[in-house]
C-alpha cells in the first residue's frame, strides 16, 4: 500500500489529506474545516464526513487513520479537555466506523504526530527517548523510545496551580491572553523544565500550529535537551494517522 488517508481532529480544526507512505508527505491538498462548536460526537462525525467528501475519498478503499484529542484505549475515548464531555468513556472508534461505513485506525492526535516525526521527520533515527509536544488548543504529547510509541502520555495535564498546565501554556493561552512571545516562552520554560526533570529525554520535538513560527520562541528556551520544530508542522497528525492505518 503506497497511500493512506489521514484525518486529524483538533480542538479548533478538522484536517485531512491523502498521504504518500513511502515519502511521508501529503499527495493531495490539505483540507480543513473548523471543529463544530461544542464538539459533540454527531457534529464531529458529520464534519469528518465532509472533509472526506472535500478530498473526494469518501468511497476510497485506502486505509483511513483518524487522530483525536483524547486519551484512547481499545477504541474508547477516556478524556475530554477541549471537546464535549460526552466523549468520556465513549466507544468512539466504533461510532466513527459505523458512521463512515468503513473500518478506521483510531489514535491520539499527538501520538499520531509523534509517529509521523519518528518515521518521516525531525525524530527520524533518534535513539532513546524523544518527546514530541504539540502546542495548540491544548498540549499533546508523544513518547517515542527508539522510534516505538508509548501512547497516551498526556503531559498537557500535568498539574499547574490546581489546573492542567495546558490551560496556562498552550498556544491558545497565548492567543487568549494576548501574550508576547517572551511572556509565553517564560511559561513554556516552566513546562519544559518540569518535563525535562521528570523524564530526561534525548530530544524534544515541537509540533502543533505554532511550529510554523519556531524562530519566535524556541531560541528563548533554555534547556539541556535539544529542541527542534516538527518538520511536518501542522500536517504531522494527518501523516501519522495515515501511516499507522497502513501498518
Ligand atoms: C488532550 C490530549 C491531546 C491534546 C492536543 C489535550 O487537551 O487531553 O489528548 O493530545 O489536547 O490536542
Amino acid at each position: 500500500m503506497t497511500s493512506a488517508i489521514g484525518v486529524d481532529i483538533g480542538g479548533t480544526g478538522i484536517k485531512a489529506g491523502v498521504v504518500n507512505l513511502e515519502h511521508g508527505k501529503l499527495e493531495s491538498d490539505r483540507v480543513r474545516l473548523p471543529t463544530p462548536r461544542g464538539a459533540q460526537p454527531a457534529d464531529v462525525l458529520a464534519t469528518v464526513q465532509q472533509v472526506l467528501d472535500m478530498l473526494g475519498v469518501s468511497d476510497s478503499s485506502l486505509p483511513l487513520g483518524v487522530a483525536f484529542p483524547a486519551s484512547i484505549k481499545e477504541g474508547r475515548t477516556l478524556s475530554a479537555a477541549n471537546i464535549a464531555q460526552e466523549w468520556i468513556g465513549f466507544e468512539a472508534e466504533k461510532f466513527f466506523e459505523n458512521g463512515l461505513g468503513r473500518s478506521i485506525t483510531f489514535v491520539n492526535d499527538a501520538d499520531a504526530a509523534g509517529v509521523a516525526e519518528a518515521r518521516h521527520g525531525a525524530a527520524r533515527g533518534a535513539r532513546r527517548l524523544t518527546i514530541l509536544t504539540t502546542l495548540g488548543t491544548g498540549i499533546g504529547s508523544a513518547f517515542l523510545y527508539n522510534g516505538t510509541l508509548v501512547p497516551n502520555t498526556e503531559l498537557g495535564h500535568l498539574n499547574y496551580e490546581g489546573d492542567s498546565i495546558e490551560r496556562w501554556t498552550a498556544y491558545s493561552a497565548m492567543e487568549r491572553e494576548q501574550l508576547s512571545w517572551q511572556d509565553w516562552a517564560a511559561r513554556l520554560q516552566v513546562f519544559y523544565d518540569h518535563v525535562e526533570f521528570l523524564f530526561t529525554p534525548d530530544l524534544f520535538v515541537v509540533g502543533g500550529g505554532v511550529s510554523k513560527h519556531p524562530e519566535n520562541f524556541i531560541p528563548l528556551l533554555n534547556l539541556r535537551t535539544p529542541i527542534v520544530p516538527a518538520i511536518h508542522r501542522n500536517s504531522s497528525g494527518i501523516i501519522g494517522a495515515a501511516s499507522l492505518a497502513a501498518d
